[in-house]
């Protein structure tokens, strides 16, 4: 089981062993599944038409924009998007605006420390991959956001120890874990990618597009 996916308790907390069991009893995680998993698609997470829900119209033609929009409120919308988005991905326990705003912060981080798009890309790859096979939760979202970003980093830049340790700084100011969770958590990380670091280039190439347009 994935025992390991709850951080290390901090003030005395006790690891919850009713989540525990519920995260294991779902039936996407169990072992046996693993060879059954879809492919990934660099897609699926990102694509500003999806989910579609029943406002499907508003996204897609732009031109009935401005009369749809009248009928649809943007609160609306954006309940859809999560609801949408929990209908369809039950075992997935962040809603797709927490997911997108942690990938900004990821984004935005590993700029601000020079990182390049492609190792953006590459963390988005590992992250989407984790969401997707439901292990994030409220509790390790941002060890896992920041565990991907550094195994990115360090696989895919040729980073100098004090650029690592720079790094490592960041990741703890920003996401206001501590450095000791974070280096336990890259193995966890690392583990649940099937040590599946370097990705074939139809996965990344995607996020690296999309990345390199928006800036
Ligand atoms: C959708 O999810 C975001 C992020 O968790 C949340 O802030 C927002 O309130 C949600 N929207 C609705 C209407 O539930
Ligand atoms: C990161 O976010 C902060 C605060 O929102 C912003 O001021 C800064 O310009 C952003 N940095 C980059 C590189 O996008």
């Amino acid at each position: 089981c994935f025992g390991r996916w709850h951080p290390s308790p901090r003030r005395g907390l006790k690891d919850a062993p009713d989540k525990g069991a519920h995260w294991c009893g779902l039936p996407l995680l169990t072992g046996s599944d693993v060879g059954d998993t879809p492919e990934y698609n660099p897609d699926l997470l990102d694509d500003p038409q999806w989910p579609c829900g029943k406002h499907k119209r508003v996204l897609i033609f732009a031109s009935y924009m401005t009369t749809v929009i009248e009928y649809v409120k943007p609160s609306d919308l954006k309940k859809d998007m999560n609801e949408t988005f929990r209908e369809k991905f039950p075992h997935i326990k962040l809603t797709l605006s927490k997911i997108r705003s942690l990938k900004r912060e990821m984004r935005n981080l590993s700029e601000e420390c020079s990182l390049e798009p492609v190792t953006v890309s590459m963390a988005y790859v590992y992250f989407e991959k984790l969401v997707l096979q439901g292990k994030l939760h409220k509790q390790n979202r941002k060890l896992c956001a920041g565990a991907c970003v550094l195994l990115a980093a360090k696989i895919s830049s040729d980073l100098r120890r004090n650029e690592v340790k720079q790094l490592i700084d960041k990741l703890e100011e920003r996401f206001r874990f501590n450095r000791r969770d974070l280096i336990g958590f890259e193995f966890t990380v690392l583990v649940a990618l099937e040590l599946a670091l370097y990705l074939p280039e139809n996965q990344v190439l995607p996020h690296y597009r999309r990345l390199t347009q928006q800036s």
